[in-house]
């Protein structure tokens, strides 16, 4: 199975514009870095388009979306090489900065950079998201400051993402009232 035929696999579990306002993102940013870093482009790819699988698949458990995501992948991933499927595995495993697992491959760290680069071009979407569960512009505002803040010193680990990013995480950062924390 190609990565397309993956990516077709999946693309009906989400909402178009989780879809298309992150995980099409984060696959960008994924075959960004990774030909930047020279990495295992598949394993990546793959890796963007699973990682909110469970997320979207188990809603009940979406705390902890990146152990259903891992778990649900084998079975999308039929016909893969087990190592293919492992590595996949692990990187969406390790993909969350709210949850304290460091990624363990380049690829890994591509995929938890990329999923926080991907936020950054997403701030009216999030926004949106806050309001319709009826939080203030207040309440909104300090929750994806938090989230951006968080991936700045947890998710963004790779000089080359932090580098691409730089700037928009600044912006948002004087837009959304926090302090841009940029060694
Ligand atoms: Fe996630
Ligand atoms: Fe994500």
């Amino acid at each position: 199975m190609s990565v397309e035929e993956v990516r077709e696999k999946v693309r009906p579990a989400f909402e178009p514009d989780f879809w298309e306002r992150h995980i099409v993102l984060v696959h960008k940013y994924c075959v960004l870095l990774a030909e930047k870093l020279h990495a295992d482009k598949e394993v990546v790819e793959l890796a963007a388009y699973l990682h909110d699988y469970g997320r979207v698949m188990d809603p009940a458990r979406r705390d902890e979306h990146q152990l259903t995501g891992a778990e649900l992948a084998p079975k999308v991933l039929e016909g893969y090489p087990e190592e293919t499927v492992r590595h996949v595995q692990a990187c969406i495993r390790t993909h969350r900065g709210s949850v304290d697992l460091k990624p363990g491959t380049i690829e890994a760290q591509i995929l938890a950079n990329a999923d926080a680069m991907a936020h950054l071009d997403a701030v009216p979407w999030f926004l949106r998201l806050r309001y319709a569960k009826g939080e203030s512009v207040e309440e909104a505002t300090a929750w994806l400051r938090q989230k951006l803040e968080r991936n700045w010193t947890k998710k963004l680990t790779l000089p080359e993402a932090r580098k691409l990013v730089r700037k928009k995480h600044e912006a948002a950062m004087l837009l959304l009232g926090g302090t841009a924390d940029s060694p």
